[in-house]
């Protein structure tokens, strides 16, 4: 096979890429591990920051986002059984984020995809990225199928295949540098067939630490408590999660509305950074160079970020000639990237309670969430960065 970009993932990096390529007239083939079921049901967390959302629009994927997508004005900030509304849309002109799953998003780009008539070739396996260094790199996989070996050969070759994939991995180590923090907790995540208990997403470090209430569709919800990232699930009862849910999103004469949980699990929290994220013609993009909380509900929009920066690259150079932009890719990526890692890292320690920290500390959290309540410089920071920092 032959193409001019190959991509290795069918995840947020690597269908917009292949969706901002095809606008550009530029042709990829995708290959993805997992089979397409997989892809499209795995529960992931679910904002949209306001670019994102007006790309899928301007990509013709917006029609369902717009119909059943929640569009929210800001989020509210919950601490000592007390609220506060962080006016998003007011301190950013009018911007908006959506809640809208990754998993719909998926399901959206890939139906699009192939209604294009472009390739994704699901449930491959033994990928592997060769001859990075030349100008004629390609990418061997057997399909799961026939197990016959088979190699794209392309111009260029995107990893965009998740912190697991082999993409990083074909950086030789001595070309890379890996910035990491672990964090000593981690988030339990339910979906609840109940309705919604609140307008909009709260955050809250209360009682034992975090909670979030976020939302599904009018009659599914999503919630996350704070939790031993090496705990069982098994000790976590329903009505264990509902007391903690409670206390930590409670208000007094307020409790959450509760329903059956049809969907527990414990994920950990990682901070992660890969530079530079290239390497000859290998670019890497999404979590395959940068993981961050979940608490900034950055992910999906950085890697998005990073196949916007790349597809205006590639675009630069099959109709100028010119690698000018494709060399500073990484570059221009980071310097976004770490200012996400910083939000990610500020949303996370401020509204969780870490056993680690001195009191004094936990007392700082407490003033930080305080100073955005009280001052509007402090709440405008928070907003544009929630909401998605302009790009350079
Ligand atoms: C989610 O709805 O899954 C969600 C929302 C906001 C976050 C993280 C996860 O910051």
């Amino acid at each position: 096979m032959r193409t001019q970009v190959g991509i290795v993932g069918a995840g947020p990096a690597g269908l917009f890429l292949a969706h901002l390529l095809h606008r550009s007239g530029i042709e990829s083939i995708i290959i993805e591990s997992r089979n397409r079921t997989d892809v499209e049901q795995t529960v992931r967390a679910g904002v949209l920051e306001h670019w994102v959302v007006e790309l899928m629009k301007e990509l013709g994927l917006g029609e369902r986002m717009t119909r059943e997508g929640h569009f929210h004005d800001g989020i509210t900030l919950q601490w000592n059984r007390q609220r506060h509304h962080v006016d998003i849309a007011g301190l950013t002109g009018g911007k908006r984020v959506a809640v809208y799953p990754q998993h719909e998003v998926l399901k959206d780009l890939i139906a699009g995809r192939l209604a294009a008539g472009g390739p994704i070739l699901f449930g491959v396996g033994g990928t592997t990225l060769r001859d990075l260094d030349t100008d004629h790199p390609a990418i061997d996989f057997r399909r799961d199928d026939t197990g016959v070996l088979e190699t794209i050969h392309c111009d260029f070759v995107v990893g965009a295949d998740g912190f697991h994939g082999p993409g990083r991995q074909a950086i030789p180590a001595a070309h890379r540098t890996e910035y990491q923090k672990i964090y000593p907790f981690g988030w339990l995540g339910i979906l609840t067939k109940a309705p919604l208990s609140w307008p909009e997403l709260i955050y809250a470090n209360q009682g034992d630490g975090f909670a979030l209430l976020s939302t599904r569709s009018p009659d599914v919800q999503r919630m996350y408590i704070q939790c031993d990232p090496a705990g069982d699930i098994a000790g976590w009862s329903d009505a264990r999660i509902w007391d903690e849910l409670q206390t930590r999103l409670g208000t007094d004469g307020w409790s959450l509305t509760q329903g059956p949980i049809v969907q527990k699990g414990i994920i950990s929290l990682r901070s992660f950074v890969c530079e530079p994220m290239q390497y000859g013609r290998l670019f890497i993009a999404g979590d395959a160079a940068h993981i961050v909380p979940p608490t900034g509900a950055k992910g999906l929009n950085l890697a998005v970020a990073d196949v916007l920066v790349l597809s205006r690259a590639l675009d630069s150079h099959y109709k100028t000639n010119s690698r000018d932009l494709l060399d500073r890719y990484s570059a221009t990526c980071l310097r976004r990237i770490w200012k996400a890692e910083r939000f990610s890292w500020y949303m996370t320690t401020m509204l969780h309670r870490n056993a680690h920290e001195s009191d004094f500390e936990q007392r700082i959290h407490f003033a930080d969430l305080d100073l955005v309540r009280t001052s509007a410089a402090s709440a405008r920071s928070l907003a544009e960065n929630y909401v998605g920092l302009p790009f350079d």
